[in-house]
């Protein structure tokens, strides 16, 4: 539903063409952005509820269905519009040119081998198969949020 609704307003928009595109197109990036850390930040502590879950049992069932959702609903479809839309900023107002963002980029490139990391847990987690403790997935919980609030300072302040 949400996926369609951002699909149709970048159809239109890229149809209508108005003077202000890139700021819509920012709009929609900060949106996908925001989807795409919730899932990142919530993952960790799903797998962290689910290491101290018993095998087979309902609740390890139960968060096996949450982390494949959350995974296939949310973020990799957040993960994809936020890359799009962002290239395509990088593109339009910069050239791709400036430290702070190549510095970003790299950053963002992290985060995605978070994500990348993130998804492969959650087969191995399918498959009963978990061997890491939920101390590695506290410690793995604040990667992204590190990187975030890295990235972040790089977009607004710019300082290089
Ligand atoms: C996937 C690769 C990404 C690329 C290529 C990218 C690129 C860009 C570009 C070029 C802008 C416009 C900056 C401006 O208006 O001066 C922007 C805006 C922004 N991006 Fe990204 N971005 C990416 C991912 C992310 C991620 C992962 C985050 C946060 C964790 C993020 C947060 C933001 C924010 C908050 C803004 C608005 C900044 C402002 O208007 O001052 N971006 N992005």
């Amino acid at each position: 539903m949400a996926l369609s609704l951002i699909a149709a307003l970048l159809i239109g928009l890229f149809a209508w063409q108005p003077e202000d595109l890139y700021l819509w197109i920012k709009a929609l990036h900060i949106v996908a952005v925001i989807s795409w850390m919730a899932g990142l930040l919530y993952m960790p502590r799903l797998f962290i509820y689910h290491t101290d879950a018993e095998p087979g049992s309902a609740q390890s069932e139960t968060f096996k269905m949450m982390e494949q959702r959350l995974l296939k609903v949310i973020m990799n479809p957040a993960m994809m519009i936020t890359w799009v839309l962002g290239l395509y900023l990088a593109w339009d107002l910069y050239g791709f040119r400036g430290g702070w963002l190549h510095a970003k980029l790299l950053l963002v490139v992290l985060l995605t081998l978070i994500h990348v990391h993130f998804s492969r847990a959650v087969e191995v987690f399918k498959r009963d198969e978990n061997r890491r403790g939920a101390r590695y997935w506290r410690v793995m919980n604040e990667a992204p949020t590190l990187l975030m609030i890295l990235i972040v300072i790089l977009v607004v302040v710019k300082p290089f």
